[in-house]
């Protein structure tokens, strides 16, 4: 059953139909979610949304993403950008992923650490990208690298690049960067990222941390 679901999905007809009734199924789930009060954490179609919000504010067509997981953030949004980057470090969820996005031209499944791979991915950037910073151990089938978060190694290596401050960074799960777990605290982050950017903005909501200049518009 499931190799005929893949067989039929390298149809793009086929594989356009399943993918707009998944999306259909995360907006009737966010919309539920929201009727019954929407308590935190967001679901995955809410931070498409959040996702999506900030690429037209600020005019980013590439995201990258670290932690692709079961894809569903590059599913939801692979319309909405040029390129997509999405780095997973656990074998097994990155060759499924590879699998599902391998008839995508513009999208790229990458295999590794997030920290190690994301110096190679910025050195073919040149215009400002949105990030969303999602790597890190979930138990269950995610993996751990050195660290449950490679966040500060990430951080280095953006904000080394030669775009950085047009890039714009959002980070999920702010509410575990309490300085425990290898997590620095939030204060930390904000410190890090406004010493090298010290006009950004920095906004936490929805469990997201959200930093980036001021939009032409704002
Ligand atoms: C919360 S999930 C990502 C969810 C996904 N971004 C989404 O929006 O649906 C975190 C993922 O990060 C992966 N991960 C953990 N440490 C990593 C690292 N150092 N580099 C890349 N991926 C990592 C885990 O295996 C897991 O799949």
């Amino acid at each position: 059953m499931k190799r005929l679901r893949n067989l039929l999905n390298r149809i793009p007809f086929l594989a356009e139909r399943s993918r707009r009734r998944k999306i259909n199924r995360w907006r009737a789930a966010y919309e539920q979610w929201k009727r019954q009060g929407g308590a935190l954490p967001l679901p995955s179609y809410g931070k498409q949304l959040v996702l999506q919000e900030y690429a037209e504010r600020f005019g980013t067509r590439i995201l990258v993403e670290t932690g692709t997981y079961t894809g569903h953030t590059v599913m939801g949004l692979l319309d909405k950008f040029d390129r997509i980057y999405s780095i997973e470090l656990d074998p097994t969820l990155y060759r499924k992923a590879q699998q599902l996005f391998a008839r995508y031209r513009h999208v790229q499944i990458v295999e590794g650490a997030s920290e190690l791979c994301l110096p190679r991915i910025l050195s073919e950037l040149n215009e400002p990208c949105l990030f969303w910073l999602d790597a890190h151990y979930s138990r269950g089938a995610t993996a751990k690298g050195e660290t449950e978060t490679p966040i500060m190694r990430e951080l280095e290596a953006i904000l080394s690049h030669p775009c950085s401050r047009q890039h714009v960074l959002l980070i999920d799960d702010a509410r575990c960067f309490t300085g425990e777990n290898d997590y620095p605290r939030v204060a930390t982050v904000r410190e890090i990222l406004l010493k090298a950017h010290p006009d950004w903005q920095l906004e936490e909501k929805e469990d997201i941390l959200r930093a980036h200049r001021a939009a032409v518009q704002d």
